[in-house]
């Protein structure tokens, strides 16, 4: 077969040409066609959507919808549902999406419905979490386990982390966790440690240890160093009442001295970085909050999946928004997208889809190997607002152009109203929600400067150009279910645009360098530490590094 990417294709090629067409035109324009602008705002199981802020028309969209024709995005999604081996580079299928099914669906893999292992496990942890919490499950010296610090990188952390901290401010939530603690251990410097078990009594912690692959060095590192912690204090025996793990290599598992019977499974058609509604996010989430708060949270997952898998493509809002950012990245140039929920309790939404997206789509070839005549993927970052503003923004408003998501909630999990205050401290925090997508959108001009009568030498430095687009998601309230509806968002979306960009969005190969090299150095000092060995075999400045800080 002919080798080549979507950018061969005229669906490409025409959107390229209707980039000129656009550069011709400014938002301040574009939102004032009301029409335009009905049809960009969306409402999808109480969220609203609008993104008439972006820099885009009926045309730019139907372009769009053409490119993902041309990139069979519709038989791309397909073969993901139906279980596919689509990460060909690791003959894997990619079904996360099966982690959130009800217990009735049916997804196949292989020939088998894995609805029915997924709900094996997910009955397996409510019956464990139960027994936790009711206290029933005691630890080495009797006392119930109050405490849980579950271990693991990345995608075995960061998806968790995020959900735990939206749902940590959540009235209904904070009520079933109340008298336990749930921290996260995952750098490998020991002041992670320090401080993951600051304050903890052994007797009453429960570690858990998440890892896909059971071989991560700093997952392990810290496991090793959990285990010394609890060991030292009740015996060797303790641990199997004081660690459980979460992973898909059982064996490995066993090994480290966990009781198999204590670990919970998951699978190779789960990415790490997609594995958040499966044990690695459900089982520490369910021991601090319940199994039913959790499952609040995978039913919002999978209200937005299913709004995925049956809508057609131009009403389909992970599509849209996945196609609306392959045309910011690949066709306006703009590489970065910057998240900003006014939502403190989305404070680690950024950090989660940083993952998602830059290690699913920080790709240089199409699934076929060749190599991409574009650049693909895109730079994630974000700071809830309105803390953002008084650092970044800046940048934003007057410096490069940053397409924005702005995430708010009609509802706080917190309303304070405060008697002679105007407004409400959420209506304080959204009202900076509204403003600053219109202020990225229309800028000011200098007419507008001299109306005001500001100096004239004051003058371009207060031009703001506008034009620069966002996003604008409003959720009803941020709680378990609309937490799984954004997080099904985000990771859709990630893949409709790998998938238009002819990618493997579900592979990591570039993580894998920097991690053999540390293997070299590591094995280095370890030959100086034990055997006085004279650090060899790396560059000068390597080498120069390595022996001032052996010094
Ligand atoms: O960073 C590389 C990576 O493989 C991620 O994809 C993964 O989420 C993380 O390491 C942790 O891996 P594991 O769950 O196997 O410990």
């Amino acid at each position: 077969m002919a080798k080549g990417t979507i950018a061969d294709s005229a669906a490409w090629k025409k959107l390229q040409g209707h980039v000129e067409d656009i550069n011709k035109t400014h938002l301040r324009d574009l939102l004032k066609d009301e029409k335009r602008c009905q049809g960009m705002i969306k409402e999808v199981d109480g969220i609203v959507f609008d993104y008439s802020r972006q820099r885009a028309t009926a045309e730019t969209v139907e372009g769009l919808l053409s490119l993902a024709q041309a990139a069979k995005l519709s038989e791309k999604i397909e073969a993901m549902w139906s279980g596919q081996r689509i990460n060909e580079t690791e003959d894997r299928a990619v079904l996360h999406v099966a982690l959130r099914a009800p217990r009735d669906a049916e997804i196949l893999c292989d020939g088998k419905n894995v609805v029915l292992e997924v709900w094996a496990t997910l009955d397996k942890i409510k019956a464990f979490a139960e027994r936790l919490r009711s206290g029933d499950w005691i630890g080495a010296t009797g006392k119930p386990l109050t405490d849980v610090v579950a271990i693991g990188i990345g995608g075995s952390f960061l998806g968790p982390l995020f959900v735990h901290s939206a749902l940590e401010t959540d009235p209904s939530a904070q009520e079933l966790s109340k008298g336990r603690s749930l921290r996260f251990l995952s750098n490998v410097d020991p002041v992670d440690a320090s401080i993951a078990l600051k304050g903890l009594s052994q007797e009453t912690t429960l570690v858990v240890v998440v890892s896909k692959t059971f071989t991560t060095a700093e997952t392990m590192l810290n496991a090793r160093t959990c285990r010394t912690w609890i060991t030292s204090k009740l015996g060797a025996d303790a641990v199997s009442k004081h660690m459980i793990a979460v992973s898909t290599n059982l064996k490995l598992v066993k090994e480290f001295g966990i009781d198999p019977e204590n670990a919970f499974a998951f699978w190779d058609w789960v990415g790490g970085r997609y594995s958040v509604t499966s044990a690695v996010g459900v089982l520490p989430l369910s021991l601090h909050y319940g199994f039913e708060k959790v499952e609040e949270f995978l039913q919002g997952t999978w209200s937005m999946d299913q709004h995925f898998r049956n809508t057609p493509l131009e009403k389909n809002l992970p599509v849209l928004l996945g196609l609306l950012s392959v045309w910011n990245v690949t066709f306006l140039g703009y590489p970065a997208r910057a998240i900003l929920p006014y939502s403190q309790a989305l404070q680690k939404l950024a950090p989660h889809i940083q993952q998602v997206s830059m290690e699913s789509n920080g790709k240089g070839v199409a699934i076929d190997g060749t190599r991409l005549p574009f650049e693909a993927g895109e730079i994630e970052f974000g700071e809830p607002g309105t803390n953002g503003q008084h650092s970044f923004y800046q940048l934003i408003h007057q410096g490069r152009t940053i397409p924005c998501d702005f995430i708010g909630s009609v509802k706080s999990q917190k309303p304070i109203y405060m008697i002679g205050e105007k407004v409400s401290n959420h209506d304080e925090l959204m009202s900076n929600f509204f403003a600053q997508a219109d202020a990225l959108a229309y800028g000011k001009t200098r007419e507008d400067l001299q109306a005001e009568n500001v100096k004239e030498s004051l003058v371009p430095h207060k031009v703001f150009t506008g034009n620069r687009p966002s996003l604008s998601i409003l959720l009803p309230a941020l709680n378990a279910y609309t937490v799984g509806q954004l997080l099904s968002l985000y990771e859709n979306r990630i893949a409709v645009q790998g998938f238009v960009w002819g990618i493997n969005s579900f592979d990591q190969w570039g993580v894998e360098l920097g991690k053999s090299l540390a293997t070299k150095v590591r094995s280095q000092l370890n030959e100086a530490r034990t055997k006085d060995a004279p650090v060899q075999g790396f560059n000068y400045s390597t080498t120069y590094l390595l022996k001032h800080y052996l010094k």
